[in-house]
């Protein structure tokens, strides 16, 4: 098992946002996390990479507790986030992006390798290798953070809502270039997307948050067929609380 998490709860001050949380990654999965706003979501990612101190819990990663490490040293472990609104460094070059996701390695060759990698599944990266991030689409910036998160030589990458604010287009396009990585690479990947259909498709193992906690588990395929998901996750649009309308009206919005 790659990752085990094992009754894990996380407070926001006096707010318990996230308890009783069991989940497991094993080696080269897709597991997808689902939920509507509010779940939780980001607070599993967070409390996972060290940005939030779980209140109790464990976490086991590739077999060693990691709940008390700073966020610095689960990266280096190998559990690499890449945040909500995929945060780049706008005054930084695409290629210098990357190079500061390596910026902790010593295996110089691999580096290399992997920067041809990256490339090689964003060639939208290399074409813009000198631009200021800032500069990059929504779409470019997410494959961006990506990458960047890649350079790091994750085992576990962590994937906030990479399809937030981009058109379904793009949402498809990375999400068969997050399932490229793990098949060329053997990355696992723990995704957390309020696309479900998309999610599902490209998942192994699905986890479904409501009010803080996982009340379902199970294979994304099984969990496409039952009749409760499909009407929560899979009907007109993809979030809970939100008439279909109302959700392809805030997709244009936010459109870029
Ligand atoms: N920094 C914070 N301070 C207080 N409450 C927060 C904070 N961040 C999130 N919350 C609350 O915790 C709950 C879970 O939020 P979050 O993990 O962001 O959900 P999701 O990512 O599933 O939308 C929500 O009720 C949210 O309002
Ligand atoms: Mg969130």
């Amino acid at each position: 098992m790659l990752l085990e998490v094992r009754n894990l709860e996380t407070w926001y001050g006096p707010i318990v946002a996230m308890q009783g949380v069991n989940l497991k990654v094993d080696e080269g999965q897709i597991v997808a996390v689902l939920g509507a706003n509010g779940a939780g979501k980001t607070t599993l990612l967070n409390t996972l990479a060290g940005v939030i101190d779980p209140f109790k819990g464990q976490v086991l990663f590739r077999g060693e507790e990691t709940q008390r490490l700073d966020p610095d040293a689960i990266c280096r472990r190998g559990m690499v986030l890449v945040p909500e609104g995929r945060q780049v460094y706008p005054f930084l070059s695409v290629a210098e992006n990357l190079g500061m996701g390596a910026y902790a390695r010593r295996d110089r060759d691999n580096v290399a390798r992997d920067l041809e990698r990256v490339y090689g599944w964003f060639p939208r990266l290399r074409e813009r290798e000198r631009q200021h991030a800032g500069l990059l689409s929504g779409g470019e910036q997410q494959m961006l953070a990506i990458g960047r998160a890649f350079m790091s030589a994750p085992k576990l990458l962590m994937l906030d809502e990479p399809s937030l604010g981009l058109a379904p287009r793009l949402t498809r396009e990375i999400f068969a270039i997050v399932s490229r990585i793990r098949d060329e690479t053997g990355t696992a990947m723990l995704v957390v997307e309020q696309n479900a259909a998309v999610a599902l498709e490209h998942g192994d193992i699905g986890y479904i948050m409501e009010l803080g906690r996982v009340v379902a588990h199970d294979s994304c395929a099984a969990l496409s067929e039952k009749a409760d998901v499909r009407e929560a996750y899979l009907g007109g649009g993809s979030l809970v609380g939100e008439s279909g309308t109302a959700q392809r009206w805030k997709r244009r919005r936010t459109w870029r």
